[in-house]
């Protein structure tokens, strides 16, 4: 079977020869090849010439051989493409230096998707490029953050010393958070429908930071967004995939948006999760990126671990419960590929 058809036929929930597999931040910095050219670009440069963004996106499926290819790309790219000022400071992760905290900064954002279209072209070309070249031989990924996730960076300034000025806005202007995640969505929806038309098969939402609202706060501040982005991506004929670093409780909640898939994080019981959801979603992850630091034997003992919890129903695509950690040893990513590819169904 080929490795496009495999991973749309899992998303599907029908009948694969093996469990196709990818692996978020595949593309990166424990990929040597990736460092030689990030050496000479930054990161910014790179997402927004195709010519690099098509090379490192395929570094990954070159060497491991993984069933689908995933963008490169950042989530926060559409923020930038509305007009907020971006800098990935080294060792700091991205910052955008003026944090929309009033209704003032929030105006200054622009919801133009014209607008937006025109800077986020190279994201598109680089697609169409990527869906060309990799025919049938891998899926293509297109992705975005949910708006509560962008929102995160852009209220907040900055990602690595929590997020309590979201929290706070949250509880104290909530309407001023409406306006801001509606703002980002009406951006998003047309950017997904933009990805399918350029050749993904799917695109990601990944949520990471969805995990700071509680069940019911999720339900009434973040999932109407993602309702929009989901049904817009199934309206273009792509499949959604809503990805949840934590929190099982907000399972129930994510479903109600009915994507085609569900990427878990690694703290939640894979096993559970299959027999709960399995029949109406599939579901993708959840190995721990850690265990992937450990010797080659080790890792492939857990991957057979998290094959056997996936067990052998259609709807399964094995992958991690969040990014490959940058002293991650190329070797025991394919360690991982191979092993789930020798797990025949
Ligand atoms: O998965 C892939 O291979 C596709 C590319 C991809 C990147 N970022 C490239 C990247 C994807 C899907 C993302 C998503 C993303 N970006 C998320 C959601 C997923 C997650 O990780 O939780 C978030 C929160 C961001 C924002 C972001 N971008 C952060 C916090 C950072 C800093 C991370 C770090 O470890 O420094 C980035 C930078 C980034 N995005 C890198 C890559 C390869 C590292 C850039 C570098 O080379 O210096």
């Amino acid at each position: 079977m080929q490795p496009r058809k495999r991973y749309v036929k899992a998303l599907c929930r029908e009948a694969v020869d093996h469990h196709p597999v990818w692996l978020m931040r595949q593309a990166g910095r424990y990929l040597p090849e990736y460092r030689a050219i990030r050496a000479q670009n930054d990161f910014l440069k790179m997402c927004y010439t195709p010519e690099l963004a098509v090379e490192v996106t395929l570094q990954p499926w070159r060497r491991f051989g993984v069933d689908a290819a995933i963008v490169f790309s950042d989530i926060l790219l559409p923020a930038h493409a509305m007009g907020a000022e971006l800098k990935f400071i080294e060792g700091d992760g991205p910052t955008f230096p003026q944090m929309i905290r009033s209704q003032k900064a929030l105006d200054a954002l622009s919801a133009d998707w014209s607008l937006a279209r025109e800077r986020l072209q190279p994201v598109l070309t680089t697609l169409e490029i990527l869906r060309a070249e990799l025919g049938q031989s891998a899926g293509l990924i297109g992705f975005v953050g949910t708006p509560w996730t962008i929102s995160a960076y852009l209220v907040q300034g900055r990602g690595k010393h929590g997020f309590d000025e979201l929290l706070k806005m949250k509880d104290s202007a909530p309407e001023l958070l409406q306006n801001l995640l509606s703002k980002i969505t009406d951006v998003l929806v047309p950017y997904v429908q933009a990805q399918v038309k350029a050749g993904c098969d799917a695109v990601q939402l990944f949520d990471t930071w969805g995990g700071l609202l509680k069940a019911e706060e999720f339900a009434q501040v973040s999932l109407p967004h993602i309702k929009r982005i989901v049904e817009a991506i199934q309206a273009a004929g792509g499949k959604a995939v809503c990805f949840l670093k934590e929190r099982a409780e907000l399972l129930p909640q994510l479903m109600q948006a009915k994507p085609d898939a569900l990427g878990i994080g690694y703290d939640l019981d894979l096993s559970k999760v299959r027999e709960t959801y399995g029949q109406h979603f599939a579901i993708q992850g959840n190995f721990n990126p850690e265990y992937l630091l450990q010797d080659l034997s080790e890792v492939k003992k857990q991957t057979q671990e998290m094959l056997k919890k996936a067990g052998k129903n259609p709807g399964y695509i094995a992958n991690l419960g969040h990014g490959v950690i940058k002293t991650t040893n190329p070797e025991s990513v394919k360690t991982f590929v191979d092993t789930v590819h020798e797990y025949k169904l």
